[in-house]
């Protein structure tokens, strides 16, 4: 679409400062089309970023290699900018906001030089709703364009939502490769040893230079939807989440909405569109990785996945792990840094049981089963509509969102934390997500298997200091006449001293769905531990399941100990949030400590 097509003054005022900064050869306004989206992947496959699968094994999808130096988020080159440094608190890097606003503008300078810009205008959440918000994204990168069509509502209708002065979060990115004339792009441009990915909460905006991958640069997810929105939540009372959004639906038909906070790649997909084992019980999915939440009219949160779309790990994913979004991705998809099949399909690790006998690597290697090296990186993603799950629920789109009725947290822990523990109340609940931990993956850069505390699964993605978070967490459940979610947390990969996991995970899950469903209302058994409420002997379904009693009994056990060693690990987590940490926190660990030391 042409420039003029802006009707919205402080867009138009920012796209012309934006052009000026970055000195583009051209600039376009996308429509959201088709016809835009199939423009840009061919061209795409013209200059080598993309390959066109197979039409008839993957209709409408491409595979994308990246650049090996820019495979994930960069934890380490992220910041965010405040007057006081005190105000992103431990947890963040913190820049001064004019001296890095002084060096992103050299950054930006003629950076898009040999590109064109592109203006994204997009919606975080159902179009009318009023629990979204926009944004507008500049990029000069067509893989962003591309991906943040299927990521999020984006185009003209978000444009015409806008009007002549509708607020937006203006998200500014740039792979930071400019062109000299007639010099060769790479496939893949980036500025890998250069790369800035900056947050200003206190003007709503984004800054993101020099990488081109999953959350670096598609700004609407983690940078907006997650770190700028948690800190305008706060500010207006709401909650912008690390959270899966699934509808549960018993045999009788009764459905309750669950969110669900883990730390990256830690099976939030996978949950999220779970199949049932026990019989007669549904799950449909309304998002995979983020929730808004905020207050209905009658009290209860009210939740949308901002997003339109699953940006997921594939490795791991399968036909046995998860069967809906193996289906989902079956067609306009876009995969990232995956293995290629000789017929031009994809692969990576797990998607089957056997690997083929030939591939492409993510690294553009030949690949053989045996030669050491993994076949798709372990970050490696998918890109799929969320409108193509099979299971995806009715209300996903609804600009009323559902009602949330329990809050799970969980991590990977392989000792001390049980199956499930439901919370004794509110601000227990809280504290159990301040201390949420897990043993590190690939999503991020860093060493594999490390423990980590990650409160809330938000530890990279709060827009400020997570003390305040806290105190903002303790702050909601004490709103006037809220009917509050009850707060579970949960951890599917407990190991025996052997290494082997006693729970099998993936659609036995439900079991402990159920549980919780029944636990919303009282309707199933728990008995109360130090921890929290556990559930009684046989309050868990094991019909059928093939796990022994004993494996059972040790799912849910806890180990005074452990726990009493945990309490100790808890008060140094605690420590680094100084005055900032709730005086109502500090009481839930004392709690503990009695409880355990009464037990
Ligand atoms: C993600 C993440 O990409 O959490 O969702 O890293
Ligand atoms: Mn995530």
């Amino acid at each position: 679409m042409q420039l003029d097509t802006i009707t919205n003054t402080k867009l138009r005022d920012w796209v012309a400062e934006i052009a000026a900064l970055c000195t583009p050869d051209a600039v376009e306004v996308c429509d959201g089309s088709q016809e835009e989206y199939d423009r840009l992947s061919d061209l795409m496959v013209q200059k080598g970023t993309y390959i066109k699968l197979n039409e008839e094994k993957r209709p409408g999808s491409y595979l994308c290699l990246s650049d090996p130096a820019d495979v994930a988020r960069v934890e380490d080159r992220t910041f965010i900018c405040t007057k006081d440094e005190i105000d992103v608190g431990p947890t963040n890097n913190w820049r001064d906001p004019d001296e890095m606003k002084a060096t992103l503008k050299e950054l930006f300078t003629g950076c898009m030089k040999g590109r064109t810009m592109y203006v994204i205008p997009f919606c975080m959440g159902p179009l009318g709703s009023p629990i979204s918000y926009t944004g507008v994204e500049i990029t000069d990168s067509p893989y962003v364009v591309c991906n943040m069509r299927i990521m999020t509502r984006m185009g003209k209708a978000v444009l015409d939502q806008l009007g002549p002065d509708g607020e937006f979060v203006p998200c500014l990115h740039s792979v930071g490769s400019p062109l000299e004339p007639g010099q060769q792009d790479m496939p893949w441009p980036c500025d890998a040893d250069n790369k800035y990915i900056v947050h200003f909460p206190a003007e709503r905006s984004i800054w993101s230079y020099g990488s081109g991958y999953g959350g670096n640069a598609l700004l609407g997810k983690k940078c907006f939807a997650l770190r700028i929105a948690s800190s305008m939540a706060r500010e207006e009372g709401w909650l912008a989440e690390h959270m899966l959004i699934m509808g549960l639906t018993s045999p009788e038909g009764e459905k309750k909405y669950i969110a669900a906070a883990f730390p990256s790649a830690c099976g939030k997909t996978n949950l999220a569109m779970l199949i049932p084992t026990v019989p007669g019980w549904k799950v449909e999915c309304v998002g995979d990785d983020i929730a808004w939440m905020k207050f209905g009219e009658d009290g209860q949160l009210y939740a949308i996945n901002p997003e339109a779309g699953f940006f997921g790990v594939a490795p791991g994913t399968s036909m046995h792990s998860n069967q809906n979004a193996m289906l989902a991705l079956e067609k306009n998809s876009i995969f990232t840094n995956v293995a290629k099949t000789p017929d031009g399909d994809v692969w990576w690790q797990e998607m089957t049981d056997d690997a083929p006998p030939r591939l492409t690597s993510w690294l553009g290697e030949e690949w053989t089963p045996d030669c050491g090296k993994p076949a798709a990186h372990p970050n490696a993603r998918f890109t799929a509509p969320v409108s193509q799950c099979p299971i995806v629920d009715p209300a996903w789109n609804d600009p009323k969102g559902v009602p949330i009725a329990a809050i799970l947290f969980g991590g990977r822990r392989s000792s001390v934390v049980p199956l499930v523990n439901e919370a004794f109340n509110w601000r227990h609940g809280v504290f159990l997500g301040s201390v949420m931990a897990s043993e590190k993956t690939a999503a991020a850069a860093g060493k594999v298997g490390a423990l980590r505390r990650d409160p809330f699964a938000m530890l990279p993605f709060c827009g400020y200091n997570m003390g305040d978070y806290f105190a903002h967490w303790l702050k909601i459940g004490e709103r006037e006449g809220a009917q509050l979610p009850k707060i579970f947390y949960v951890n599917w990969f407990r190991k025996n001293d052997a290494g082997t996991f006693l729970w099998p995970g993936y659609g036995e899950n439900s079991r402990v769905l159920k549980w919780v469903f029944e636990r919303t209302t009282n309707q199933s058994e728990a008995v109360e531990t130090p921890i929290g409420f556990l559930p009684a002997s046989g309050a868990i379904n094991s019909d059928g399941l093939s796990v022994s009693a004993d494996a059972m009994e040790e799912l849910l056990s806890i180990d005074t100990g452990e726990w009493k060693a945990e309490v100790e690990d808890i008060k140094e987590h605690f420590k680094q949030f100084g005055d900032r940490l709730p005086q109502g926190l500090m009481e839930e660990l004392q709690l503990l400590e009695e409880r355990l030391s009464k037990a």
